[in-house]
């Protein structure tokens, strides 16, 4: 468990780091792993989820009013008191759902990379905190959901406020699609379960491009994707989590197996998992800062807030443990080929450009721009018991929320610039990286109101059309 147990992989010569700065970030993650494990957050996390009572939190704020959903909008402003602590709630819920799904993804990716550090040999304390990390997780993600639960079914029932009902658009297109391509040639593109011939083959084909590739790294395999393998189970890819947002599956399965073989591609993953850990933290704080306060004016804490602060006090150890792996770690490990800088760059690139383009006017700190999901999530709170409008009410309200300038986008700014911030001084310090990476360019260049209102516009002008169409 101690750092002077470990040693460097002998089959590793070519480490551009001094030693003493080796033993330097593996002396900080036989800290982080030992004050971890002795911490008890997760047991208070643990237990406040299966202690949570809706009921005895229902009258109070979970966090500050500007974390609620619809903040700052005209909506808001005109809403109840009772609507309003309702939207505070529904705010943690709808985070805390997103946050559950990322963890999930992060389960994953700990494990895959996790049998990469095994198979050199030389970081078994590192491992044990991967491992241990992981099982944190599973807790975390039951007390999201236990509390997510309990709170949506007391303030909306049985209303479902995901996607379900936002297939039509897809109907349409797959009708069209009907109408002009033969059967046969459909049936080998296109399937439901996600498997039409076509997609296996590219799956195939991405598959060999990336194991030829990192050839020589064979040795590092996971056991983990070693073991799907002999099983004949498809490598995992998320659909949701923040994860799922980066790209789509069979983009996630290829980078998997660079992060599963590569010593280098398994440390550039926590660059991916900082991300993460500084989109969690970007929240979170908000929440720390509220539970501070109640807890010196001797206020009652609500169990959501508490469990937010110790989530947070978890995290951070996870966040150090991402920071030194992307930043220090890495390079105990042959520099990067060509090939690893520009997969490398393709990751963080597409991070960018599918998840953090942009801020939300409706949802405050929420990564990326208003979408068509988040405006199914709003037009069925609208017409949950929370609200009951008809459809013509909630579609007038929502165009004033997502297509006028109001209070709302300025938070969302205000969260997405010191997101900005935070990810440009750490992906700054990736040499190995693209500059638009460095610099975080496509997410600077959407720190704009007027381009979020552009932007929503024409995608509520679809969503009302689709909404429209299917009444
Ligand atoms: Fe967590
Ligand atoms: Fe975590």
């Amino acid at each position: 468990m101690l750092a002077s147990n470990e040693t460097l992989d002998p089959t590793i010569q070519t480490s551009s780091l001094p030693q003493a700065q080796q033993k330097k970030h593996l002396q900080l993650i036989s800290k982080t792993y030992q004050n971890n494990s002795e911490s008890d957050y997760t047991e208070k996390i643990r237990d406040l989820g299966n202690e949570f009572d809706y009921e005895i939190n229902s009258n109070y704020y979970w966090g500050d009013p500007e974390l609620s959903v619809m903040y700052g909008t005209p909506l808001y402003n005109a809403a109840s008191a009772s609507q309003k602590l309702s939207l505070n709630h529904l705010f943690w819920v709808g985070h805390y759902n997103h946050i559950a799904a990322s963890e999930a993804n992060t389960s994953i990716y700990n494990t895959v990379t996790n049998g990469v550090f095994r198979s050199t040999g030389s970081y078994e304390t590192l491992c044990q905190e991967l491992d241990f990390e992981t099982e944190q997780e599973s807790y975390h993600i039951r007390t999201f959901q236990k509390i997510g639960f309990k709170t949506k079914m007391a303030i909306v029932g049985k209303t479902t406020l995901g996607n379900s009902a936002y297939g039509n658009s897809e109907k349409d297109n797959n009708s069209w699609l009907r109408l002009i391509i033969p059967n046969s040639v459909r049936e080998f593109f296109v399937s439901g379960q996600g498997n039409s011939p076509f997609s296996v083959h590219r799956d195939r084909t991405l598959s060999a491009i990336a194991k030829t590739m990192l050839r020589d790294k064979k040795q590092y395999y996971s056991q983990y994707l070693r073991d799907l393998e002999a099983k004949g189970q498809p490598i995992p890819a998320p659909a949701d989590g923040l994860g799922g947002r980066i790209a789509p599956r069979y983009w996630l399965k290829f980078f998997t197996i660079h992060w599963g073989m590569s010593p280098f591609m398994a440390c550039q993953y926590y660059s991916l998992r900082y991300m993460a850990n500084a989109v969690l933290k970007n929240h979170e704080y908000s929440y720390v800062k509220y539970f501070r306060e109640l807890e010196r004016k001797g206020e009652y804490i609500p169990a959501p807030t508490a469990v937010s602060y110790y989530h947070l006090m978890d995290e951070a150890f996870h966040t150090t443990i991402s920071q030194t792996i992307a930043k220090d770690m890495y390079k105990d490990f042959p520099k990067p080929t060509a090939y690893e800088k520009f997969v490398s760059g393709m990751i963080i690139y597409m991070m960018q450009r599918n998840l953090l383009n942009g801020f939300s006017g409706v949802f405050p700190n929420r990564c990326g721009a208003d979408d068509p999901l988040l405006m199914v999530f709003i037009y069925k709170l609208l017409k949950s018991p929370l609200f009951e409008m008809e459809t013509k009410e909630a579609l007038d309200w929502m165009e004033k929320c997502f297509c006028q300038e109001h209070e709302g986008f300025h938070v969302g700014l205000k969260y997405h610039q010191s997101l900005l911030e935070s990810l440009q001084k750490f992906f700054g310090c990736l040499d190995y990286q693209w500059k638009i990476n460095r610099e975080m360019g496509i997410m600077a260049s959407e720190a704009s109101i007027s381009k979020a209102l552009h932007n929503n516009l024409k995608t509520f002008k679809q969503f009302s059309e689709s909404v429209i169409a299917s009444a």
